[in-house]
């Protein structure tokens, strides 16, 4: 199919990222109308992204903000749907596993548009997570699935999903291959926070399952004091409202090891992942991206998306085990020699290429 119309629907921080090489490939060859849910709509979380990356601002924010799961995804589909209605595409793009995501699949699978799903097949196999219940009824209910591995690609087959499936690789993959040596060559974020390359650990949490429960933020909080070097921690509004709440605030800024700052925005982001030591998230984008960049990474939850990761040996699943935390952050373990995954940072170009040559007949 040449010259379609493709309706890109984003609305939470890894999407603007994960859109940002998708969205330039697509437009070399077709027409894109961007569509922000608004579920993210902080500077720091949102505006930042557009404002540093060359993704074009959105055609539409849904402006829906945050709420209840349900409510959030209802009012995101309630809005989405008008704008599918007008604009009449030939494919909803979607990305990930974020109730815009599973909003914007639901619309798009009642009405005309083929539906395409980037990093399709992904599994954590835990039910409890939000993000699960998303990324499988997204997949089934998608005409294209862009999977980021082989292993991907299995899993959907081992789900009765054998048609329009197309192993791409991963699309941050693209997007932090075309960032870092910008990153390095503009962020000040190191010297702006008077760290040194090599000598601290980066840590990101935001996961439902770690800020919504207070015994388990407790032990993450204290196995990152007990890493043995400084800890720069970008904290997402959740776990910063979850900290308050738990009364894990005071502890966390007065502790002399952990730097807590903002969310910083994506380059800064790159360079101080770049620079880091290791790596400790609950993250799925920031997993991947610690091994692309050579990091060693602690992942703080019990299971994995990104398992190719944990069998190279570059990731280890410790949980929010104060103890396990501070081990995997301490260990010099020689880190074994490192495969390739999830692609060759192309997988902008292979979506693109597969969209165009797909035949729906
Ligand atoms: C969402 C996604 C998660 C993704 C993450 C990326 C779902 C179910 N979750 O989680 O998969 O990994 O984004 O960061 O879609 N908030 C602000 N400012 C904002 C946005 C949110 O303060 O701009 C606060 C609000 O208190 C809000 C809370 O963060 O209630 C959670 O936001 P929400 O978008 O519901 O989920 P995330 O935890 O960000
Ligand atoms: N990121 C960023 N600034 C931060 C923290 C993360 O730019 O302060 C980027 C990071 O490089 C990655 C993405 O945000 O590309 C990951 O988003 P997040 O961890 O919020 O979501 P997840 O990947 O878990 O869905």
């Amino acid at each position: 199919m040449s010259d379609l119309k493709i309706l890109s629907v984003v609305g939470a921080r890894p999407q603007f990222i994960k859109a940002f090489p998708v969205s330039a490939a697509l437009r070399r060859e077709h027409d894109e109308v961007l569509v922000h849910t608004g579920q993210h709509y902080d500077e720091s979380l949102s505006g930042v992204f557009f404002d540093e990356l060359d993704i074009p601002k959105p055609d539409y924010n849904l402006g829906v903000g945050s709420g209840p799961h349900a409510v959030q995804t209802a009012e995101m589909m309630h809005r989405l749907d008008a704008v599918v209605a007008d604009e009449d595409p030939d494919v909803v793009l979607v990305y990930g596993d974020t109730n815009s995501t599973l909003a914007a699949a639901l619309v798009a699978s009642k009405r005309d548009p083929l539906l395409a799903h980037v990093e399709a097949g992904l599994r954590s196999h835990n039910w409890e997570m939000p993000e699960e219940v998303n990324r499988v009824l997204t997949d089934h209910c998608s005409d294209l699935l862009f999977a980021p591995s082989e292993s991907a690609a299995l899993t959907l087959e081992s789900e009765g999903i054998h048609d329009g499936v197309y192993v791409t690789g991963d699309v941050q993959y693209d997007a932090i291959l075309q960032v870092r040596s910008t990153a390095r060559d503009r962020s000040t974020v190191l010297e702006d926070m008077g760290l040194r390359d090599g000598e601290y650990v980066l840590a990101t949490v935001h996961r439902a399952a770690n800020t919504d429960d207070r015994s388990r933020l407790e032990a993450i909080v204290s196995g990152l004091a007990d890493a043995g070097r400084p800890v720069v921690f970008p904290v997402h509004p959740r776990t910063e409202n979850a900290l308050h709440e738990a009364g894990l605030w005071e502890q966390v800024t007065t502790n002399e090891n952990i730097l807590l700052v903002d969310p910083v925005g994506y380059l800064d982001f790159v360079r101080l992942l770049d620079g880091a030591e290791r790596v400790a998230t609950d993250s799925g984008g920031v997993q991947k991206e610690a091994f692309y960049l050579d990091k060693r990474c602690v992942t703080l939850r019990g299971e994995t998306e990104w398992v190719e990761t944990v069998d190279a040996g570059w990731n280890t699943l410790v949980g929010a085990d104060a103890v396990a935390i501070r081990t995997a952050l301490q260990t010099d373990d020689p880190l074994p020699e490192k495969p390739s995954l999830y692609g060759d940072g192309t997988a902008a170009a292979r979506i693109e290429d597969a969209l165009s040559s797909y035949d729906d007949e």
